[in-house]
C-alpha cells in the first residue's frame, strides 16, 4: 500500500518512535511505516543485539536486567540523535526517566496499545522475551501493562492495535502523524 506521505516527508525533521508492550508490532509497523516515509528503521533490540553479540535473551542470562538497561538507554539515546528514522524500541524502554525524557523531547512518539488478549495470543509461542518466564506469563503481561500504561500514554499519538490489520493501523497512524505535524 502506498499512501500520500508527499506532505509528512517534506515537514518531518523529528524521528517517530513506537513505544508499548511487546507483541504489539512495533516492529513490524516500524518498518511498514519507514518504507511509506521513505526513512531509516531501527529496533533498539536489534541493535543492542547487534552491538553486544548476543541475544536479548543470553544478556539477561548472563548480565541481568540491569545491565540489559543500560545498553538499552544508550543505544536509543543514540538513535534519537542520529538522523531522523523510525525507532521501535523495546516494551520497557520508556521506563526509564532518561530515555522518556529524550523521547518527549526529541520525537514524535506513538504507543501502540492492545489489550492483554491479543498480546498474549500473539506472543505465547515465542521464547525471547526473558520476563516472560514466570509461572504464569498473561498475569506477568498483565501486571507490567499496569504498570507502564501511564506512562506509554505519554505519547503523541495512541494507536489500539486489537485487530490483525497492519494496514490498517498504519492508515490511521499516517494520519495521526499528518494531524500533529
Ligand atoms: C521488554 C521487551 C522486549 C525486550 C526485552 C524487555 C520489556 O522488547 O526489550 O525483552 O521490558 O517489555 P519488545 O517490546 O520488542 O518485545
Amino acid at each position: 500500500m502506498k499512501l500520500d506521505t508527499t506532505n509528512i516527508q517534506k515537514t518531518l525533521q523529528q524521528p517517530i518512535v513506537l513505544i508499548g508492550m511487546m507483541g504489539t508490532g512495533k516492529t513490524h509497523l516500524g518498518k511498514l511505516l519507514a518504507n511509506e516515509l521513505n526513512m531509516e528503521f531501527f529496533d533498539s533490540d536489534q541493535v543492542v543485539e547487534k552491538r553486544g553479540g548476543l541475544t536479548i535473551n543470553e544478556i539477561f542470562e548472563l548480565y541481568g536486567e540491569e545491565r540489559f538497561r543500560q545498553a538499552e538507554e544508550k543505544t536509543v539515546l543514540e538513535l534519537l540523535n542520529a538522523k531522523p528514522s523510525i525507532i521501535a524500541t523495546g516494551g520497557g524502554a520508556p521506563m526509564n526517566a532518561q530515555i522518556l525524557g529524550a523521547i518527549k523531547k526529541q520525537s514524535i512518539s506513538i504507543w501502540l496499545n492492545s489489550n492483554i488478549e491479543t498480546i498474549y495470543e500473539r506472543i505465547k509461542q515465542t521464547k525471547n522475551r526473558p520476563l516472560l518466564k514466570t509461572d504464569n506469563p498473561k498475569e506477568t503481561l498483565s501486571a507490567l501493562l499496569d504498570q507502564r500504561k501511564d506512562t506509554y500514554a505519554k505519547a503523541n499519538i495512541k494507536i489500539d492495535i486489537n485487530a490483525n490489520n497492519a494496514d490498517k493501523a498504519l492508515q490511521e497512524i499516517i494520519e495521526a502523524i499528518s494531524e500533529l505535524i
